[in-house]
């Protein structure tokens, strides 16, 4: 990576001296803007370059200020800001103007960034634009802009125009704080690395079984015993239950002062924080607080990672009126917390066999004519419905919520593929798709076998192929897509962005970029270039796809044998079969599966580029892909 970087200075510094007909640079966007059209020449960044905002409009200024600030610590300049109008380029400053300014015709969010040797300029009709313009500005200069501590670099920009705006509306990320909590300061650093790349949407999972993370003032008990579970380490879905007596010390939660700071920062920013309560299922450490809202009475402990789900009754009783109090008392205070039109109701994988037992629950479906519990489900979430929308907000639920009859005004985030999110669209529903097989962040994205114990398979190019509008469907009703973080397995902040980049990138992409100009190879190197930045901002991101990929196979005779496939092109793959490590004076991969030797223990195989080893060495012993390949 050193390597790299001192490339990149000597590249610049070389296209500051070079005469005005050098070859124009290029440049390494992501997300891909809409046009780039690279020049020659560069501009330089000095200490007494001048930051100018539109006079007048606090949110275009606050953009400029937050520019200055990001290029502070970097450079150890604090470059002036000021208030004008300047319909063209200003000599050694960077201009940000609102459109009216200037002739040129950008979508709402989108925004025109013109690069000479002389200025900077951005233009767009609002000041998200604006930003997102600052946010090109900052990937065009060296990677070293993202340290949080002073650099020496040639601060250059190499001149270019670009115009470009979002595909999508919402473009989401979700981080699940109940599996395990994350600071606020962790929650701030995730929500500015997502504003980075263009991202607009933070869906902040507060609630669960195994942490209730906000505070509600009138309701103490939620975060006095919700917020808070026994430590354990196992793995996730093994863990022993809390024992007689044990302290839950493993834990924490939001002060409304918290997620007020934290709404503020992801605002400046122009990320809405979605906040989502989980009802009716998901709910055991609201239960763990108030037991009398459940079917059976309780008592519960919110639980550390062990199995129950099914065993434990973790849904609010919709039969008991106490539940709805409830509900309208959350959302009281929930609701003024966030600015988002949305909030989130959860409404997935709630097991409704405590209702079939609970006589409330017998006579709310007597009482209000519901034929089974799926209706039970969608009488509460209509319910809740009701009283978001007495509190000014709107209603987004899983796809469960479609089950038993989708509430009047619902908007559906599609998670077990795009079924959900396409009968939605057909009843004029809006929906945000995050289908598991694409958006699941938890997922492996290399071979399990490198890889922290998870679930499921999400490869950084799977990601890169996602396509939120299915065939079929009127897009104006699908909002966007969104990349969701569930934390069962991911216990650490570091291990959270981990799994988040460069997925995200791919994401971000994906939701923002014409969709013609798609390209895995042209994307891939793009995201080389993106590592270096993360080094420099002190970001954790995953290379796996520098490693191999092996799966079980049946070769042509039936006998097991072992494809080995890399995500990136290019690349040669070596292997063996007697436990040496393989290099490139190992067996070449040919291409065509290869047929493991009856009596080989063990498959090893790695990826060569460019003359060096790429990524990892791949071990499997044998009967582990073979085992892979039975479950196939
Ligand atoms: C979900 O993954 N249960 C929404
Ligand atoms: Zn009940």
């Amino acid at each position: 990576m050193a390597a790299h970087m001192k490339t990149t200075i000597v590249c610049l510094t070389a296209l500051v001296l070079a005469p005005a007909a050098a070859p124009a640079a290029t440049a390494s966007l992501i997300p891909q803007p809409v046009s780039v059209e690279m020049r020659p020449g560069a501009f330089r960044l000095q200490a007494g370059t001048a930051i100018v905002a539109p006079p007048g409009v606090a949110e275009a200024r606050q953009v400029a200020g937050y520019l200055a600030s990001v290029l502070a610590a970097p450079t150890g300049w604090q470059l002036k800001v000021s208030e004008s109008t300047y319909p063209l380029l200003r000599r050694n400053a960077i201009v940000l103007g609102l459109s009216g300014q200037s002739p040129a015709p950008v979508q709402p969010e989108g925004y025109e960034l013109v690069v000479t040797q002389r200025g900077v300029r951005i233009q767009s009709p609002t000041p998200a634009g604006l930003f997102y313009g600052v946010q090109t500005l900052l990937q065009l200069l060296p990677p070293e802009i993202e340290s949080q501590t002073r650099r020496e670099a040639a601060w250059t920009v190499p001149c270019v125009h670009i115009v470009d705006y979002p595909r999508f509306a919402w473009r989401g990320m979700m981080l699940d704080v109940s599996r395990h909590f994350f600071t606020k300061e962790f929650v701030k650093q995730y929500i500015d690395r997502m504003a980075r790349y263009k991202m607009n949407v933070f869906h902040w999972h507060l609630t669960d079984d195994n942490g209730w993370r906000i505070e509600i003032k009138g309701l103490p008990q939620l975060t006095q015993v919700g917020a808070w579970r026994v430590p354990r380490l196992a793995k996730w879905g093994t863990r022993e239950a809390p024992r007689e007596g044990e302290a839950a010390t493993d834990g924490g939660f939001y002060t409304q002062d918290d997620i007020r700071e934290v709404v503020a920062y992801a605002r400046q920013r122009f990320v809405t924080v979605v906040p989502e309560i989980e009802m009716p299922g998901h709910s055991l450490a609201a239960l763990a607080a108030y037991p009398e809202l459940s079917c059976t009475g309780g008592p519960f402990q919110v639980n550390p990672g062990s199995n129950f789900y099914e065993k434990v009754d973790n849904a609010f009783c919709p039969g008991n009126e106490k539940t709805f109090e409830f509900i309208d008392k959350v959302f009281s205070e929930v609701a003024p917390l966030f600015p988002s039109e949305y909030v989130h109701i959860g409404g997935d994988e709630c097991f409704k066999g405590f209702w079939k037992a609970c006589a409330k629950c017998q006579r709310r479906m007597a009482d209000e004519h519901l034929s089974n519990v799926e209706e039970l489900q969608s009488y509460l979430v209509r319910r809740a419905e009701k009283i978001l929308e007495s509190k000014g907000k709107k209603l987004i639920g899983w796809d469960e919520i479609l089950e038993g009859g989708l509430a009047p005004n619902a908007a559906v985030m599609s998670w077990r593929g795009m079924e959900g999110g396409i009968a939605a669209a057909k009843m004029n529903h809006q929906v945000v798709m995050t289908p598991t097989n694409f958006v699941y962040l938890d997922y492996y994205q290399g071979d399990p076998s490198l890889e922290p114990s998870t679930f499921g398979r999400l490869l950084l190019s799977t990601c890169y192929r996602f396509e939120p509008t299915p065939e079929g469907v009127d897009p104006k009703f699908i909002l966007g897509g969104q990349g969701n973080l569930w934390t069962e397995s991911v216990p650490t902040p570091r291990h959270a962005e981990y799994m988040t980049w460069p997925r995200g990138f791919a994401l971000a992409e994906v939701f923002w970029s014409p969709k013609a100009s798609r390209n895995w190879d042209d994307f891939a190197s793009r995201v080389e270039m993106q590592f270096q930045r993360l080094d420099a901002a002190q970001v954790n991101y995953a290379r796996t796809m520098y490693d191999v990929t092996l799966t079980g196979v049946r070769d042509v005779a039936g006998k097991p044998a072992v494809r080995m496939s890399t995500e990136l092109t290019g690349c040669d793959i070596y292997y063996t079969f007697d436990g040496t490590n393989p290099d490139s004076f190992t067996a070449k991969y040919s291409g065509e599966p290869v047929a493991i030797p009856g009596d080989a223990s063990v498959v090893k195989a790695i990826a060569w580029r460019g003359g060096r080893a790429s990524g990892r060495v791949v071990t499997l012993a044998a009967r582990d892909l073979t085992a892979r390949l039975e479950r196939q």
